[in-house]
């Protein structure tokens, strides 16, 4: 499936009452809508989503929206990258139909005074380094969710926990909508598609390889049969070989994000320190034995 007409470039939509009428609309006329919900600095990790949403879906809405809530007082909010003319040009190019940049009054008007917190899976690793980061997210995605009533949100499996936070969310609030997680976009030196890449200084840009080699390691010793301690231990030795500083390197339950069950999947997250930047990345472990 595609959009109605793809050379068209994308529509700038600011306002939220319009931009629901919209979708509200397509929808009306059986079509099937997708929403890539971002905060902008695209990149091609970003551009599978669109695309993908674009085969699958009649109408692709992106919403780009730098959202102060999910950053903290000494994170990177003022200098995170805005290239909106160029996000539009990569979306466009990959299928979205709507392009929805609403202002910070209109997602948080004066008064504004309600947060989603998400319990469990949002209490560690992300989380616990980045206290009221996933409040944030889980608080604008909702109000996203309800200005985008889309059939299918795409998020991408980079960001596992924000994933596996916002699918909590939809089922205990009952959202109308479908999730979507897909695959992490790579370099080829295996370097995850970030928008804080671009924040790297050469040297760090050639250590931060270690996050991915590191979750290579752990994926063969998992294979290998080694014990979670030990798995987790790779990573962090990686990290660390590379100067790193380690946040956190654990395998945990896809879904729970508790301790993984004997036989059973996993996944392998790790976020470090390059310098003032954080980078994150994970790697799905297969069930074993
Ligand atoms: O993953 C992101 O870009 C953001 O966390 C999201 C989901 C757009 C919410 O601001």
């Amino acid at each position: 499936m595609s959009r109605g007409n793809p050379s068209a470039p994308p529509i700038i939509e600011t306002d939220p009452v319009r931009m629901r009428e919209t979708i509200l609309a397509a929808r009306r006329q059986g079509r099937r809508v997708g929403f890539v919900p971002t905060m902008g600095a695209l990149h091609r990790g970003h551009g599978s989503l669109v695309s993908r949403a674009a085969a699958e879906c009649d109408d692709v809405v992106v919403s780009i929206f730098v959202n102060p809530k999910q950053f903290g007082p000494s994170e990177d909010y003022s200098r995170y990258p805005r290239t909106l003319d160029a996000d539009r040009d990569l979306v466009g190019s990959c299928g979205a139909r709507w392009v929805f940049v609403p202002e910070a009054q209109a997602t948080y008007p004066p008064g504004h005074a309600t947060n989603v917190v998400v319990g469990a899976p949002a209490a560690d690793f992300e989380g616990a380094v980045r206290p009221g980061h996933f409040a944030g997210v889980a608080t604008v995605v909702c109000w996203l969710f309800n200005v985008v009533p889309a059939d299918i949100a795409y998020f991408g499996a980079k960001d596992w926990q924000q994933s596996v936070v916002v699918r909590r969310m939809v089922q205990d609030l009952a959202i109308p909508i479908t999730i979507e997680v897909c695959p992490t976009i790579r370099e080829p030196d295996g370097l995850a598609l970030s928008s804080r890449n671009a924040y790297l200084s050469a040297d760090e840009r050639r250590r931060a390889t270690a996050l991915h080699e590191g979750l290579r390691a752990a994926a063969r010793a998992w294979e290998a049969g080694e014990d979670v301690a030990a798995v987790e231990g790779m990573i962090r030795t990686a990290l660390e070989a590379r100067d790193i500083p380690v946040d956190y390197a654990v395998v945990v339950d896809p879904l729970s994000l508790l301790a993984p069950h004997p036989g059973s999947a996993a996944v392998a997250l790790v976020a470090g320190r390059l310098g003032s930047t954080r980078l994150i990345d994970n790697l799905p472990l297969p069930p074993r034995g």
